[in-house]
């Protein structure tokens, strides 16, 4: 059997750092994309090509995509990682950190996807998985830029199990919940503005449940528990297109199941302590 290969975005951190680990330690080649390759210490495996691309630089991804097929010979599978949250009021949120968020999350996932893609079309087969989140399906207080990039990825992936799953391409979406990473920690990209004084009170209550979430982060789940789902939704050979992961993730659903829209908003700014206006 020839050895496959997987493409993983956003491996210097986290959750495509131990979904490289995962997928080297099964017999893959790995090639482990970054922004700053240099110093990963992923450069230490074999069968492993640490590279860079930023998802938000198309020359990057082409760059990097070529690259893969000049080392391995083929993509089998696409794990689209990268990804941060931009948190707070819309308002507050500069127009350039609103216009990043989006291109990372969303213009990038749907560019280095159409990078990868020819190589997976030509042979009539592939696997690309998108990690999304549980905030792809549910909503949260002060993260409509996050949530944007999280439900628009999972319209797109669910579109595309149509037109990809008529030419043996396979697409997959992965919703972690709470996972011990950098995500709460430097990458969060955190927004306020104390003149926005309508939204003070429940930007206050809203920064306190921040803070207990990055103070508490040892109560989430690792992120070698979400690279055990990766791989099992890149070789379960099913059609199977939504996978959760981690501990809390049946926990926040648990939360939206079964509520109306207006159930749901009233229950989550008792819990957030917000009150309607
Ligand atoms: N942790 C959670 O609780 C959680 C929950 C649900 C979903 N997720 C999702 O899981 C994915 C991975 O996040 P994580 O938790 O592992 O956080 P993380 O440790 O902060 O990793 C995020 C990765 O994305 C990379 N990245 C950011 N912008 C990029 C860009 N323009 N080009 C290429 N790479 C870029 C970062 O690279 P640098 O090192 O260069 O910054 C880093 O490698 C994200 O899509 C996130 O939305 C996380």
């Amino acid at each position: 059997m020839t050895t496959k290969t997987v493409l993983i975005t956003g491996a210097s951190s986290g959750i495509g750092h131990a979904t490289a680990q995962h997928f080297h330690q099964h017999g893959w080649n790995v090639v482990a994309t970054m922004r700053t390759p240099d110093d990963s210490e992923l450069h230490q495996l074999d069968n492993t090509l640490v590279t860079r691309l930023d998802v938000t630089d198309i020359d990057s991804i082409d760059t990097a995509v070529q690259a893969a097929l000049d080392r391995f010979g083929g993509i089998d599978v696409l794990v689209n990682n990268a990804g941060y949250d931009t948190f707070g009021p819309l308002e507050a949120v500069p127009r350039d950190a609103m216009v990043r968020q989006i291109d990372t999350n969303l213009v990038g996932v749907l560019d280095v996807t159409r990078a990868v893609l020819p190589t997976m079309r030509t042979r009539g087969e592939g696997v690309v998985i998108n990690i999304s989140s549980v905030a792809g399906q549910m909503t949260f207080p002060f993260n409509s830029l996050y949530h944007a990039t999280k439900f628009g990825l999972e319209g797109a992936t669910e579109s595309l199990a149509f037109e990809l799953g008529g030419i043996g391409i396979r697409v997959k979406i992965i919703q972690p919940g709470s996972i011990a990473t950098q995500f709460w920690g430097g990458s969060l990209d955190f927004h306020d503005d104390p003149d926005l004084a309508e939204y003070r009170t429940m930007m206050d209550a809203i920064s306190k449940a921040v803070a207990h979430l990055q103070e508490n982060h040892h109560a989430a789940s690792p992120p070698s528990v979400v690279a055990e789902v990766i791989y099992r939704a890149a070789t379960d050979g099913t059609d199977t297109i939504r996978y959760r992961a981690g501990d809390n993730a049946d926990a926040f659903f648990g939360l939206r199941d079964g509520k109306t829209d207006e159930e749901y908003i009233a229950a989550t700014r008792q819990q957030y302590g917000i009150s309607p206006g």
